[in-house]
């Protein structure tokens, strides 16, 4: 009986709701979409409303206008603004607006296929694709030395478990090798630092003394690729979940891409390093308490709205990425 008592509020809310929708309607002449267009600015706070608003809505058109292919957003605006009755001609900033909102949903939504279908390709040794990347990485990263060999202790300064590092890929596939390459060429100068300091074998404010005492003691750092790798999981359960998008349609105002999702990766490198020195682990076990706490604080920045978690990339930088 509770239950069915819960439910007949729920219905009854659920009306009360509908009918003060249309209130609202009537009285200011506007639509939901267009209010919030009109009572939110551009990026994250109008389209996480516009999206629910579209997903909640039980007309056919608008629930399925978050899942349309992006050649066929404008058409799909059209039709939204004829259902709705709306003038283009005396609303044109409505019809923008809501473009730009559902180029930033669907785009969302392209991206997720994109970024898992990257990592469901397993590195493959037998193509060249791949090994030239390996290839790339090692070069970018330790420019002063080239490889000796395809197999190699070597790998194992930049932070790879042995002499291949094919099989540390198993966990995200080709996702983690795309990561790497690109902070290791886009964000080199960061990417050198945080290699360099993940060697050190322990980094803390000690004095020279302790420096000293704790010498032989055995390395705290981490290892560089393993971690970077492990970090690609963590953007890619935040894309996943949904977490990234206020990021991303803040810092994405036509359509967010693959590259945001890489730039996503260099920020967390950089952040989760920062947070490893913070946290001032005494070894490598305590790993998955400090990407635990880091995944939680991350998660709670991203509840803000205005959040977009890259003050390393320029506004200007991420404007070219979009031309
Ligand atoms: C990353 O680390 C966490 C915690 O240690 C672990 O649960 C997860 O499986 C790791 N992911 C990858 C891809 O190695």
């Amino acid at each position: 009986a509770r239950v069915l008592t819960q439910f007949l509020v729920f219905l009854y809310c659920k009306c009360l709701w509908r009918g003060l929708k249309f209130v609202i309607r009537k009285v200011t002449g506007r639509c939901e979409l267009q209010r919030i267009c009109y009572n939110n600015k551009p990026g994250a706070r109008r389209t996480l409303k516009i999206e629910s608003s579209l997903k909640c809505s039980k007309n056919e058109l608008l629930q399925s206008a978050v899942s349309v292919h992006p050649d066929a957003v404008e058409k799909t605006i059209d039709d939204i603004m004829a259902l709705k009755k709306i003038n283009p001609d005396t609303n044109p900033q409505l019809a923008i607006s809501l473009q730009a909102s559902l180029f930033q949903i669907v785009g969302y939504r392209n991206l997720v296929l994109e970024v898992e279908k990257l990592r469901m390709e397993p590195y493959d040794c037998e193509n060249p694709k791949h090994e030239e990347m390996l290839m790339k990485l090692w070069k970018a990263l330790r420019p002063e030395s080239p490889l000796t060999g395809r197999i190699s202790k070597q790998w194992c300064e930049i932070g790879f478990q042995g002499s291949d590092p094919k099989t540390d890929f198993r966990g995200m596939g080709l996702l983690g090798l795309h990561n790497l390459l690109y902070f290791a060429e886009h964000d080199k100068a960061t990417a050198l630092q945080v290699l360099h300091d993940s060697l050190q074998p322990k980094h803390s404010k000690m004095s020279k003394a302790d420096w000293e005492k704790k010498k032989f003691d055995k390395a705290i750092g981490y290892s560089f690729a393993i971690v970077g790798i492990n970090i690609t999981d963590l953007a890619y359960s935040l894309l996943m979940s949904g977490a990234l998008k206020t990021h991303l349609y803040n810092v994405a105002p036509e359509m967010p891409s693959l590259v945001h999702f890489q730039q996503t990766f260099c920020y967390l490198m950089q952040e989760f390093h920062r947070f490893w020195i913070e946290e001032d682990p005494c070894d490598i076990m305590e790993f998955n308490r400090v990407r635990t706490k880091f995944h939680k604080r991350i998660l709670k920045q991203l509840k803000n709205p205005d959040m977009a978690l890259c003050p390393h990339f320029t506004a200007s930088d991420l404007h070219l990425v979009n031309l």
